[in-house]
């Protein structure tokens, strides 16, 4: 089983930059022109508020931080904007490259978003972590109605190179294939059921990959997945499924760099310490690296006040880095979202007391809360 390194193509180790990207190098720390200057927050917590910001600590550890948000031309709040750029040395676009936004009509892109976030970037001395390419949400009307593997094909060939060619250089990873795994689904292995899985079958990933890597030879590439942290049937049948598929992956030298863990923890849950490590060293041993891509913790479900609630996500997040920490350092680590005023959370889940919820390292006064302190812990290594 533990078929281990041998087994990865032997590109993941070259061309340089990729290796470099992935801290197989020696990390470099990335310049900072025209970084915006800090502003101190009225409510500060000066204890927090006075340590390094979290993308300080790539220099020592070789670990980026990194957080989404929405493109600056659609973002109207400078002092997040701000924030982004004093905390992290990663941009990752919340939607401005899912392909609804990119492609809304059969080969007419549009670039503008992409296009802000990467100049946004650029200037503050960050890299753009491109999210995401193939997935069965976001997508225009015309790429859901696709009913052949001709067309789907084409689709996919078309939209992945135009999009991969046209940020060569400016992004720093690629989410290539998002949420192939839905046991929920109930189909074979544990696929998920998209326009992409009916037309092509599960060849869809495995093509994905190859069109992106033709495309772009030397950025990482990663398959993007959720809850497989958890003591829970769904959590051991995801990671059931997903270990075979990137076996299977493995089998075809399909060229896949690193798993990312979506990590949208649920503070109510347990972890499966066991399970998860085994996990996490099988894919290890696959050859693949870890990322962590889309973190929060979600605490609709439990008890008390904001200050105990944020000592109950500081725990749970806590627990989970020191599980993934303890098989392996991740590449980076980027939270979905950075401050609490703005989080995809809270269209979704209510807390019945109606507090807001408080998945994010920052509050909503952009104040720096428990969890970015267990953040800067794990960063510096
Ligand atoms: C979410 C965005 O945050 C929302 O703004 C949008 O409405 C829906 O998508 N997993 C993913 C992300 O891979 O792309 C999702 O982002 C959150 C779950």
């Amino acid at each position: 089983m533990e078929t281990g390194s041998n087994m990865a193509p032997k590109s993941h180790l070259r061309p340089t930059r990729r290796a470099a990207l992935l801290g197989l190098l020696s990390a470099t720390a990335i310049a900072s022109p025209g970084l915006i200057a800090p502003s101190i927050p009225a409510e500060a917590d000066f204890s927090l508020e006075l340590e390094p910001p979290l993308r300080s600590h790539m220099r020592q550890s070789g670990i980026r931080y990194g957080c989404a948000g929405a493109a600056p031309n659609v973002q109207s709040d400078r002092n997040l904007l701000e924030k982004f750029a004093i905390e992290a040395n990663i941009f990752v676009p919340e939607g401005a490259l899912k392909w609804a936004t990119t492609e809304p009509k059969p080969g007419k892109f549009d670039f503008s978003q992409g296009d802000s976030i990467a100049e946004f970037a650029a200037r503050n001395g960050m890299l753009v972590h491109g999210h995401t390419l193939v997935w069965s949400a976001a997508l225009p009307q015309w790429a859901s109605d696709l009913t052949t593997a001709k067309e789907a094909r084409a689709a996919l060939e078309r939209h992945i190179s135009t999009q991969v060619s046209r940020y060569r250089g400016k992004i720093w990873a690629w989410d290539v294939v998002n949420e192939a795994i839905e046991p929920g689904d109930r189909l074979e292995n544990g696929y998920r059921n998209s326009v992409w899985l009916r037309c092509l079958g599960i060849d869809y990933v495995d093509l994905a990959f190859r069109l992106a890597r033709d495309a772009d030879p030397i950025t990482p590439l990663t398959i993007n997945d959720y809850e497989i942290e958890y003591d829970t049937p769904s959590s051991r049948s995801r990671r059931q499924a997903l270990l075979a598929l990137l076996q299977k992956l493995r089998d075809r030298n399909t060229p896949i760099d690193c798993l990312a863990l979506q990590s949208h923890l649920d503070a109510s849950e347990n972890f499966d310490r066991r399970e998860l490590t085994a996990f996490l060293h099988s894919v290890i041993g696959l050859g693949y690296r870890l990322m962590i891509t889309e973190l929060d913790v979600n605490d609709y479900n439990i008890p008390g006040s904001d200050a105990e609630r944020d000592v109950a996500i500081a725990r749970h997040l806590d627990e989970y880095l020191d599980i993934v920490f303890s098989v392996a350092k991740p590449v980076s680590i980027a939270t979905w979202g950075l401050s609490d005023r703005y989080t995809w959370m809270r269209q979704i889940y209510k807390r019945k007391d109606g507090l807001q919820l408080r998945p994010l390292p920052l509050d909503t006064n952009l104040n720096r809360k428990r969890m970015w302190a267990v953040l800067a812990r794990y960063l510096a290594g």
